[in-house]
């Protein structure tokens, strides 16, 4: 029989996650359908139940849901307590076991897809949201020689450096700290804010992006968003958006549901907005 997944969001009709696990399933040769499910911001638990019901195995999780499948998850990975937010769930019997995959989908699009080891490299992470979150343990994971969380509210970037702390396993330098206080110079500079959704630029120097360094926009699809340009401006050649993170949280949730991972350049490809 076939098995049943589903991405959940509110809106979900500009969901990518369809086209990305058909294309999985068809180059692994497993046999799952994959549908876009629009519930009602009021009705998260009720569509999931029904799913559920209905024999469905496993789902990722859009805007705006994340926290609601925090609260509905009966097992939560470190990776989706870390985040206070889950992407990505899988039905056992009774159990709902919860993850998210964000933070290792963009350390794997870093490393592997876009070779910028981290290991060693001072990083810039700008916003102390739910996408910083997120990225927090598994950008520590990978031992970079500091970490700097710039935010507008600087109390949100010192609560997220101290929790980092208290979290990581090793002993990497995590501050917290507003636009006005960045010094230096940094290897890879990482927009995790929700400026670009809106075309904003926050307000981040010139001087901040290092010679060689890489500016990464979380966001996907906007092409050219106003970091980036603000990083081109600066000299900066390396430019990437959320494209990779994308396809490769989706590659880690397709391992975890059908235990084979499956490669992600043609569906990168397949879905990359050109950054102009
Ligand atoms: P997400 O879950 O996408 O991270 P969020 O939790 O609402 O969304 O966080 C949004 C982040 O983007 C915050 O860090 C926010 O800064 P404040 O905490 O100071 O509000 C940041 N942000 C949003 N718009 C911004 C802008 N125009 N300039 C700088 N930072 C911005």
């Amino acid at each position: 029989m076939t098995d049943r997944y589903a991405v959940i969001g509110n809106p979900i009709e500009q969901s990518k996650s369809p086209l990305i696990h058909t294309t999985f399933a068809h180059v692994t040769g497993q046999d799952i359908e994959y549908t876009k499910l629009l519930a009602p911001l009021e009705g998260f638990a009720q569509a999931v139940d029904a799913f559920r019901a209905a024999g469905g195995r496993g789902m990722n999780v859009t805007a705006p849901f994340k926290l609601d499948a925090f609260a509905y998850a009966t097992d939560l990975a470190p990776s989706a307590q870390m985040a206070g937010a889950v992407n990505a769930m899988k039905f056992v019997g009774d159990k709902v076991y919860a993850e998210n995959f964000d933070g290792v989908g963009l350390v794997r699009d870093l490393v592997h897809n876009l070779d910028c080891p981290i290991q060693g490299r001072r990083v810039l992470i700008l916003g102390a949201g739910g996408a910083t979150r997120g990225a927090l343990l598994p950008l520590l994971a990978q031992a970079p020689a500091e970490v700097v969380i710039v935010n507008r509210t600087l109390a949100k970037a010192q609560e997220l450096a101290e929790l980092a702390h208290q979290h990581q396993t090793g002993a990497v330098p995590v501050r917290g700290v507003g636009y006005a206080d960045v010094t230096g110079a940094f290897d890879l500079v990482l927009n995790a804010t929700s400026a670009s959704l809106t075309a904003e630029l926050p307000p981040l120097s010139e001087s901040a992006f290092a010679s060689g360094c890489l500016a990464y926009d979380l966001t996907y699809g906007k092409g050219l968003t106003p970091f980036l340009k603000l990083a081109r401006q600066a000299g900066v050649m390396r430019l990437a958006d959320g494209v990779g993170m994308l396809a490769e949280q989706a590659a880690e949730a397709f391992e975890w549901w059908r235990g084979m991972r499956p490669d992600t350049a043609a569906v990168i490809e397949k879905i990359t907005v050109p950054l102009v």
